[in-house]
C-alpha cells in the first residue's frame, strides 16, 4: 500500500472538477457513498489486468466501447441490453474473423462525468456553466440545472449498481451463450453489415453443431455459455472515486471500487495533477488518453508515475489523434515506450480526434474519418513492428443518427432525426458492426503478414 492515501489528490492542482456550492452537503454524500458496497471486486480487476497483459503481448485484443456519457434519462434495461448485444456481435466478428480472444470492456456502469473544452456555454446570449455529465449537473439549459449537485453521485451509484447487475446477469445467465449468436442481431440492422454478420453467425452455428456431434466436454461447453464482461469509465470526479476506494482484503492494496478499469482523460493527465495522483495509487488497470499535445517526455513521466513496476496489463495507452495525423504523433510515443522498455497496451480511440460541427449545426463525426484513423493506427504499428492491441469506441445499440456516413449513409440532414446523445456523437449499431469488420480485416491481414515474415 506504501504511503499513498486515497485523499492525497486533494492537495494537488485539479482541473475539470466542479466546485460544489455547499461543502456540508458534499461531505454528507461522500460519507454515505463511502459506507456503500463497492461495485466491483479486486479479483475481477486483477483478472482484467491479466487479460490486458495478454493483449500487450499480442495474444488477445481489447474491445472497449459504450456511451460517451451515460445519462439518467436514458437508463433502461433495453439500452443496456442493446449496447451489450452490439459489443457481443463486434466481439464475435473479431474473434471469428481474426481468430483472437477478445477482452470485452464496456464504457458502462459508471461513465457519467465529462470533461469539457469550454467551462461555459452560451445560448441566445445567455451564459451558463457547461453540462458536465449527469453525475455532476443537469443537461437542461437553466441556472438551477447547471449547478453542481452532490446528490447526483448517489443516483449515479445506484444506476451503476443496477447496470452492473444486469450486465452480470446477461454475461453468465444464458444470454451471452454463443449458441445464441443469431439472437444478438438487432431488429433494425437491415444492412450489408447485418447480412455479413448473419453469414458469420451461420458458420459459427455450423461449427458448434459439429463440435456437439463430436461430443465436446462440459468444461468447453461452459466456456461457450458465458462471457467475461468488464466495466470502465473516466475517473474524472475524484470525490466519487475516493468514496468508493477500498482496501482489498486479499492483498492489502487499494482498489477503485467504482468499476473494473478507469481511465485518465486527455485534459486531466497532468503528471503532477490530482487525477494522476489518484489513479497511481489504485491497483485497477488504468487507461491513459493520449492526444496530439502529448510529448514523449510527458508520456515517460506518466508511465513512471502510473506504472513504476512496469507491470504488464496495468497501463493502456489510448491514442486519439484524429484522422490524417496519426503518423505525425504516434511514432514519437511508440519510441518513448520502447526507450523505457515499458509494457503497455496500445489502443485506438478514433472518436475524440474526429469531432466536427456539421453544416446543420450538430456535433458529429464522419464515419470515414473514424475508419481512416483506425487504418492509420494499424499502419503505424505495422511500420514500427509494435502491437495494435485494441480499440475504444463511443457507440450504442440504438439506431441513432449521430455520426455521418457508414453503409446506410447518415447525412448531415439526417442528424436531427435521432440525435439522442447526452454528449459526443456515437456510432450506431450498424456503424459499430461495420467498424468491427474493418478491424477484423486489419488484424487478420496483420497476422498473415507476420506469418509470412516468419516463413522467410
Ligand atoms: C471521452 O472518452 O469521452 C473523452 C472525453 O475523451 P478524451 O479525454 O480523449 O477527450
Ligand atoms: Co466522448
Amino acid at each position: 500500500m506504501g504511503d499513498w492515501q486515497k485523499t492525497d489528490w486533494r492537495r494537488l492542482p485539479r482541473v475539470q472538477m466542479p466546485d460544489y456550492p455547499d461543502a456540508d452537503r458534499l461531505r454528507g454524500v461522500e460519507a454515505r457513498l463511502a459506507s456503500y458496497p463497492p461495485l466491483v471486486f479486486a479479483g475481477e480487476a486483477r483478472r482484467l489486468k491479466a487479460h490486458l497483459a495478454k493483449v500487450s503481448r499480442g495474444e488477445a485484443f481489447l474491445l472497449q466501447g459504450g456511451d460517451c456519457a451515460e445519462s439518467f434519462a436514458e437508463f433502461s434495461a433495453d439500452n443496456i441490453r442493446d449496447t451489450f448485444k452490439v459489443l457481443l456481435q463486434m466481439a464475435m466478428v473479431l474473434t471469428y474473423g481474426a481468430k483472437v480472444p477478445v477482452v470485452k470492456v464496456g464504457r458502462m456502469a459508471g461513465q457519467f462525468a465529462k470533461p469539457r473544452s469550454a467551462a461555459l456555454e452560451t445560448v441566445g446570449g445567455v451564459e451558463l456553466p457547461s453540462y458536465k455529465g449527469d453525475i455532476i449537473n443537469g443537461f437542461d439549459f437553466t441556472p438551477e440545472s447547471r449547478l453542481p449537485d452532490p446528490d447526483r453521485m448517489l443516483q449515479a451509484y445506484l444506476q451503476a449498481a443496477a447496470s452492473l447487475n444486469l450486465l452480470r446477469a446477461f454475461s453468465t445467465g444464458g444470454y451471452a451463450d454463443v449458441r445464441k449468436v443469431h439472437a444478438w442481431t438487432l431488429g433494425f440492422t437491415a444492412s450489408p453489415e447485418a447480412e455479413k454478420y448473419r453469414e458469420l453467425a451461420n458458420r459459427i452455428s455450423d461449427t458448434l453443431d459439429f463440435m456437439a456431434a463430436m461430443g465436446i466436454d462440459d468444461e468447453a461447453a461452459h466456456a461457450l455459455e458465458t462471457v467475461e464482461f468488464f466495466t470502465s469509465h473516466e475517473a474524472l470526479l475524484l470525490e466519487y472515486e475516493e468514496a468508493l476506494t477500498r482496501v482489498d482484503s486479499t492483498t492489502g492494496q487499494w482498489l477503485a471500487g467504482s468499476g473494473h478499469m478507469i481511465w485518465i482523460g486527455d485534459r486531466t493527465r497532468q503528471p503532477d495533477g490530482a487525477h494522476v495522483e489518484y489513479c497511481r495509487g489504485v491497483q485497477n488497470p488504468i487507461g491513459l488518453k493520449c492526444g496530439p499535445s502529448m510529448r514523449a517526455s510527458d508520456l515517460k513521466a506518466l508511465m513512471q508515475r502510473l506504472n513504476p513496476r512496469n507491470e504488464a496489463g496495468r497501463l493502456t495507452l489510448i491514442a486519439r489523434f484524429g484522422a490524417g495525423t496519426v503518423s505525425e504523433h504516434l511514432p514519437r510515443l511508440i519510441r518513448a515506450v520502447q526507450e523505457e522498455g515499458a509494457n503497455v497496451v496500445w489502443s485506438c480511440d478514433p472518436m475524440h480526434g474526429n469531432t466536427i460541427k456539421s453544416s446543420s449545426g450538430y456535433k458529429t463525426r464522419p464515419f470515414e474519418s473514424v475508419l481512416r484513423e483506425v487504418r492509420e493506427f494499424f499502419a503505424v504499428h505495422n511500420g514500427e513492428g509494435t502491437i495494435p492491441g485494441g480499440v475504444h469506441f463511443e457507440m450504442t445499440g440504438k439506431d441513432v443518427t449521430e455520426c455521418t456516413g457508414g453503409v446506410r449513409a447518415v447525412t448531415d440532414e439526417d442528424l436531427s432525426d435521432r440525435y439522442h446523445t447526452a454528449c459526443d456523437p456515437r456510432l450506431n449499431a450498424s456503424q459499430a458492426l461495420e467498424l468491427a469488420f474493418l478491424v477484423a480485416e486489419e488484424l487478420s491481414g496483420r497476422r498473415a503478414d507476420l506469418s509470412r515474415a516468419e516463413a522467410v
